[in-house]
C-alpha cells in the first residue's frame, strides 16, 4: 500500500533526499505530500522543490512551542491523509501535545524518526560526534517509532557499523550517513508493504498501553 507522508526537516536535507530518490527509483512506495520545516533556510527546502515536492516552513524563533506546533499541525489538517510524520534531520523535540494527533488505534504515534546511533546510547543532537569521542568500535544507525522522550520510542530498525582506528570524526559520520541513507528508505518501503505492527518489539508495559488504547 502506498503510504502518504510529510518529511520534517531541519537542515542538510541527505536522510530526505534518499527518500526522494527511492520514491523516483520506484524502491519505495510513498507519496511525499509535503517537506515541512522549523528552518526557512534549510538547504532540505531546496532539495524538495528541486523535486517539485511542495514546502512549509515556520521558523520557531520568537514563538513558543506551543504555538509552533499548533501552527504546524493546523497546516497538517489542511494536507488531507498525513499517514506517517517522517523525521528526518528534524532538531525540534516534538511535545506530546503535538504527537497526540498522531495516535494510532494501536497506541503508537505514527511518527517516525532515524537517529545517528544504537539507541539507547547517545541520544539527541550530535550522535556521530559523541559515539566517535566516547570511543566506540561499533556504533550504528537507529530508525524508531517517537515518543515524548527525546530520541526515545520502540525500535523498527537497526543497522550497526564498524569505526576503525585511523577513522577521523569525517570518516565514520560518512560511514553512518551511507547506512541512514539505505536504511530510512528501506523501513519506509517495509511499513509500507506490512505496516508498523510487524517491526517493533513492543514491551510487555506497552503492549498493556496498546491493549488499553484500543478498548
Ligand atoms: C542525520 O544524521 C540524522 O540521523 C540526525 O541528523 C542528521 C540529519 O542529516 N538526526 C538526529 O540526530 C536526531 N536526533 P540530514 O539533514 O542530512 O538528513
Amino acid at each position: 500500500m502506498s503510504i502518504k507522508i510529510a518529511v520534517f526537516v531541519s537542515g542538510r536535507g541527505s536522510n530526505l533526499n534518499a527518500i526522494i530518490q527511492a520514491v523516483e527509483d520506484g524502491e519505495l512506495d510513498a507519496e511525499i505530500v509535503q517537506v515541512i520545516s522549523n528552518d526557512p533556510e534549510a538547504q532540505a527546502l531546496t532539495i524538495a522543490a528541486q523535486h517539485g515536492i511542495e514546502t512549509f516552513a515556520l521558523s520557531h524563533k520568537g514563538i513558543k512551542r506551543r504555538e509552533h506546533e499548533d501552527r504546524i499541525l493546523e497546516h497538517l489538517k489542511g494536507l488531507g491523509t498525513i499517514d506517517y510524520i517522517v523525521l528526518a534531520g528534524y532538531m525540534r523535540v516534538l511535545s506530546s501535545h503535538f504527537l497526540k494527533a498522531f495516535r494510532h488505534e494501536d497506541g503508537y504515534f505514527s511518527v517516525i524518526n532515524i537517529h545517528p546511533s544504537l539507541l539507547p546510547a547517545f541520544p539527541g543532537i550530535n550522535g556521530y560526534e559523541e559515539a566517535f569521542n566516547y570511543g566506540v568500535k561499533v556504533s550504528g544507525v537507529t530508525v524508531h517509532l517517537v515518543d515524548e522522550k527525546v530520541d526515545h520510542g520502540p525500535i523498527l530498525a537497526q543497522v550497526p557499523f564498524p569505526r576503525f582506528a585511523e577513522d577521523t570524526l569525517d570518516s565514520f559520520c560518512a560511514r553512518g550517513l551511507s547506512v541512514e541513507h539505505s536504511l530510512y528508505p528501506s523501513v519506509l518501503q517495509q511499513i509500507a508493504e506490512i505496516g508498523i505492527e510487524g517491526l517493533y518489539l513492543s514491551k510487555p508495559e506497552q503492549r498493556n498501553r496498546e491493549k488499553t488504547v484500543k478498548k
